[in-house]
């Protein structure tokens, strides 16, 4: 049997939200704590503003030193990249999420397009610059649309599929000459488009084995029929239809088994969660986008809630080598996630909302808190994101119809949803 764990849970979005739910239903868990959390958790949980600094080590190492937790699970890429998993390692500290070298799965595009390149993993063809100048040169070579990407992380920002040469040209000079994303821009990938429709696939890995969450598919854009601007994602639903039995079996064998044996044979088993984002052509050939070393946000708040088994023996296993022994399976049905956001995201938007919720919510919906904050009791909007409402059912259209109806429960002034998630299965 084991023993109880107290957990700490580094995050402040709807995505930690979603997991702390989870993670609260363990018969393991002695005490949550969460940092920094958002206005949605009990303040018994949430660790003091300042206990330390996230990202870095001396703050990160001392923190844990006087604070003793059995576990840490991270849910944003950031604390991740720069070495969190490696720093509470280093004093025997199990973390969910992979160490500095794994992470850069995400934290450079031409580490993950070079490793997938060594374990033959499909993907667009690409190449690496690290000058203006050839980078330019190479463009007028290649047919468009034509993709660009700043290397290192750029909060979503980094990536422009450049439909005419003037765009391409721009997005290589706002990263090079303007060094509009700082040290994330010294190199640039330049990548093929691939055609499709996009989703994200979820394994949990504990280096050796791993367990794969129901394939989901975000809506990026801001606004109903994908237009508006690009988004952190503005909702979701799984399991997504596009990924049929077929297309899961290439993306176990082509995909998930070829990246994990290769970060093996690198001397760095990879432990945590991999997201896979992936472009699967109308003829069913599944080819990853990109790679994140984390739960994707939204995503995650309808993807747990498909889980049948305890979420955090699944992470604590996986961390410390033994996700083999772990009874979870995927449930039946579906779910779906739609975000609340501030009128104006993804720029500058109405912040300090007051938002009035539901008392209570119904069985088999959640309502997670994002960009929110308490002041004397009362919760207001901090962010852009707001709030995820989640409905599990079961079937696709249930658990869709159930989230909005919650949505329509909730009164907040200037903010906004979209009303067409999950429209491509419905
Ligand atoms: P990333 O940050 O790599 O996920 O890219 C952001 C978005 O850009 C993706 O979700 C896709 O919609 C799009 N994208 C990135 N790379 C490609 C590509 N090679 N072909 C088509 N679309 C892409
Ligand atoms: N929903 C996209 C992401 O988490 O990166």
């Amino acid at each position: 049997m084991q023993a109880k764990l107290k957990v700490l849970l580094i995050g402040s979005g709807g995505r930690e939200s979603a997991i702390a739910f989870h993670l609260r239903k363990s018969p393991l868990l002695s005490e949550l704590k969460v940092y920094p959390g958002n206005g949605g958790f009990p303040d018994s949980e949430v660790l003091q503003s300042g206990s330390f600094e996230v990202l870095s080590k001396q703050s990160v190492q001392t923190f844990l030193k006087s604070n003793p937790f059995d576990f840490v699970v991270v849910g944003p890429e950031d604390p991740l990249v720069a070495g969190f998993a490696d720093w509470a390692g280093e004093l025997g500290i199990p973390v969910f999420g992979p160490d500095s070298y794994c992470a850069q799965v995400e934290g450079s595009k031409d580490f993950a397009k070079s490793l997938m390149t060594e374990a033959n993993v499909p993907t667009a063809e690409y190449k690496t610059f690290t000058e203006y100048s050839t980078s330019l040169k190479y463009i007028e070579s290649k047919p468009l649309p034509i993709v660009i990407k700043a290397d290192g992380l750029a909060a979503g920002k980094g990536v422009t599929v450049a439909t005419d040469r003037a765009m391409a040209v721009n997005a290589l000079k706002e990263i090079f000459e303007d060094n509009k994303f700082g040290e994330s821009g010294r190199q640039v990938v330049i990548e093929e488009f691939m055609d499709g429709q996009e989703a994200s696939i979820f394994a949990v890995s504990d280096g050796k084995s791993y367990f794969l969450l129901p394939a989901a598919q975000d809506h990026k854009r801001a606004y109903d029929g994908d237009q508006g601007p690009n988004t952190g994602g503005m909702g979701a639903y799984c399991p997504a239809p596009i990924v049929t039995e077929e297309v899961l079996s290439v993306v176990r064998k082509k995909i998930f088994d070829p990246m994990f044996e290769t970060f093996r044979e690198k001397g760095h088993p990879y432990r945590g969660l991999l997201y896979a984002g992936l472009m699967i052509s109308s003829e069913g050939r599944p080819r990853v986008v990109e790679f994140n070393c984390r739960f994707g946000d939204p995503e995650t708040q309808c993807v747990l809630s498909m889980l049948d088994g305890d979420l955090l023996e699944l992470l604590y296993k996986a961390s410390t080598g033994k996700i083999e022994d772990v009874k979870a399976s995927v449930k039946p049905g579906a779910a779906t996630v739609v975000v609340l956001a501030a009128q104006g995201y993804p720029d500058s938007y109405e912040k300090n909302i007051p938002l009035d919720l539901p008392e209570t919510v119904g069985q088999n919906t959640y309502l997670f808190h994002a960009g929110t904050l308490k002041k004397d009791g009362k919760v207001f909007s901090s962010g852009g994101r707001i709030l995820g409402v989640v409905a599990y059912g079961s079937d696709l259209k249930s658990s869709v119809s159930q989230a909005y109806s919650l949505l329509e429960k909730i009164r907040a002034p200037k903010t906004f949803f979209r009303k067409d998630i999950a429209h491509r299965a419905l």
